[in-house]
């Protein structure tokens, strides 16, 4: 297969990139940064798949300033949904397959279970709701070979992410206020990779005209921000402490859902996958950020 995979400047395009170089490859990979596929014009779009043949796309790219989104929905929607919408359109005239990665801010957070790939969304913000219109756009034009995942809370050695901005807070002051009344599911972007790259091997994927589905990832458990900032800390064995306070003590431009947790069963159980618990793969992927003798092994 030639394999797209746009966003290769993003957690989850660098997490895949590197796993690609470090593994035999069966398939030719092609990573494209926003220099080379540009996703805020249609025509750019159009122009790039004139010239560059694919049998799969995965989509890493998106707009994800989930708080510049209230601001900038224009901007958000254009990457979220329009651009997304081109290349469904694209990858169903050319029979091209699709991977796009999506969110767990599709949900509002009520629940107070976890969530399965059936349960209705309701976005509470701009980036939720951009992100809810693609997928939405995906599933209407493809009715086959379009595989929607949604994961959460990602995280990497790559960019600006919540274990990059906890470090370094940890830095700068002696106690950190995290809020605690906002559950989910951290997720190691080269778990999602891996699994990505174990899911376009197996046979289940591979079958003609395969029904376009969402599914959920992330890693195993649940936690509260404070509860993963904590577990940062420990591993980093930082000096600073950590209080937990409300949503409400620590006000964003963006509304979040209090609890998104997402129901893994059906990705794991159709391809077979082994998911590991949030507190494992957070502590490999501090093992590879620091030097190893400051950090917490236990
Ligand atoms: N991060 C999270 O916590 C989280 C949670 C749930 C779901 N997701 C979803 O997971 C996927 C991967 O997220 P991520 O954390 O890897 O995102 P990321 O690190 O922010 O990377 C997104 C990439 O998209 C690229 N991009 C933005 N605008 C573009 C444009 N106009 N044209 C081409 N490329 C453009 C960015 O390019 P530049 O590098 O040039 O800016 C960036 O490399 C996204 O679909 C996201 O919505 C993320």
């Amino acid at each position: 297969m030639f394999i797209l995979v746009t966003g290769a400047n993003g957690q989850l395009g660098k997490s895949i990139k590197n796993l690609v170089d470090q593994q035999k490859k069966s398939h030719s990979f092609v990573f494209v940064t926003r220099d080379q596929l540009d996703l805020s014009s249609t025509s750019s779009i159009q122009n790039y798949f004139e010239t560059h043949k694919f049998d799969l796309i995965i989509n890493c790219a998106a707009y994800t300033l989930v708080d510049n989104a209230e601001n900038y929905q224009e901007e958000a929607d254009m990457i979220n949904h329009i651009a997304v919408m081109k290349i469904a359109e694209i990858a169903k005239s050319n029979n091209i397959k699709l991977i796009h990665i999506s969110t767990d801010f599709v949900f509002d957070g009520l629940k107070h279970k976890p969530y399965f790939e059936s349960d209705a969304s309701s976005p509470l913000n701009i980036y939720g709701k951009t992100k809810l219109k693609g997928e939405n756009a995906i599933l209407s034009i493809m009715k086959f070979n379009a595989m929607i995942i949604r994961t959460s809370w990602l995280y990497s050695e790559y960019g600006n992410n919540f274990v990059a901005t906890i470090l370094r807070l940890s830095q700068k002051s002696s106690n950190l206020n995290i809020v605690s009344d906002q559950i989910g599911t951290p997720t190691f972007a080269r778990d999602l990779g891996q699994a990505i790259l174990d899911i376009i091997k197996s046979d289940k994927f591979n079958v003609f005209k395969k029904k376009s589905e969402i599914y959920h990832y992330s890693n195993e458990g649940k936690c509260s921000r404070y509860d993963f900032a904590k577990e940062i800390l420990r591993i980093s064995n930082a000096k600073c402490t950590i209080s937990p306070i409300n949503t409400e003590d620590y006000p964003t431009a963006a509304k979040r859902p209090k609890l998104t947790v997402m129901s893994k069963e059906k990705i794991s159980k159709e391809f077979d996958l082994k998911i590991i618990s949030w507190k494992e793969s957070l502590k490999y992927c501090m093992n590879n950020l620091s030097t190893p003798s400051t950090l917490n092994k236990d």
